[in-house]
């Protein structure tokens, strides 16, 4: 399946993994981005202690999604349900059709929009993000990355004070720097590392999760 192959084309090669010379060049310059990037995510630690942890009964949360075929909107209700707080959904003014979604099309609506890195597809509604101290921000993952309504949404947002935990689907990529590249284009707010799960998880997974976090309660 063509697309299957783009979304898979950053995986190393068995070339790459033979390639001892390079690794050990690439090894520590792995452990060196890390360091530099540690810094622009406040991961909330696993005993829940850190202060960045969302309080849950002071403070406002919502779980603001993006979703085209209902994986994602899933998973963002089910976690809305289970915290018991508002569920926003990022509102295409272009709604996204069978044929735009095409990803094994070069020239669908979604494949332009991820070649074009100056695309920001309208948003139909106005999302007061304003009113929230604490963003569960759910998207699916195309072309390894968040879609780009996503970008619009973090440009066109105050994410000041808040705390972004962003979740993805995806059929099989990894969150990559989806959530890095939403950070960077606001510079604003505490993101914690992004959680992605298969298009088909489980609500019992997701609340796993959520569980996890230790949010106050
Ligand atoms: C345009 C497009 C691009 C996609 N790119 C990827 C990808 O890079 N990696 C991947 O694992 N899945 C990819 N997928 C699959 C979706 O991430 C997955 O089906 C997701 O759960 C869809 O969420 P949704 O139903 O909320 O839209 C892509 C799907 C579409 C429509």
């Amino acid at each position: 399946m063509g697309f299957r192959c783009t979304w898979l084309a950053n995986s190393p090669s068995k070339k790459d993994i033979k390639n001892y010379g390079n690794e050990l060049i690439e090894v520590p310059l792995i452990f060196i981005c890390s360091f530099l990037c540690s810094g622009q995510n406040d991961v909330i630690d696993s005993n829940g202690s850190n202060s960045d942890v969302p309080d849950l009964e002071n403070s406002k949360t919502a779980v603001v999604y993006f979703s085209a075929t209902s994986n994602t909107m899933r998973v963002a209700s089910c976690i809305s349900t289970y915290l018991s707080v508002p569920l926003v959904e990022i509102v295409p003014k272009e709604k996204y059709t069978g044929d735009d979604i095409n990803y094994n099309d070069s020239n669908s609506r979604t494949s332009r929009e991820n070649a074009d890195s100056s695309i920001r597809p309208e948003i139909e509604n106005a999302i007061d993000a304003d009113g929230y101290d604490t963003i569960i921000l759910c998207y699916p993952i195309w072309f390894g990355k968040a879609p780009k309504i996503l970008w619009t949404f973090a440009e066109n947002t105050s994410f000041d004070n808040k705390t972004i935990i962003p979740v993805c689907t995806s059929a099989s990529s990894g969150a990559g720097s989806s959530a890095v590249d939403l950070h960077n284009l606001t510079g604003k707010g505490t993101w914690i590392d992004a959680k992605r799960f298969q298009s088909s998880v489980s609500d019992n997974s997701v609340i796993e999760y959520i569980d996890s976090l230790r949010l106050k309660k």
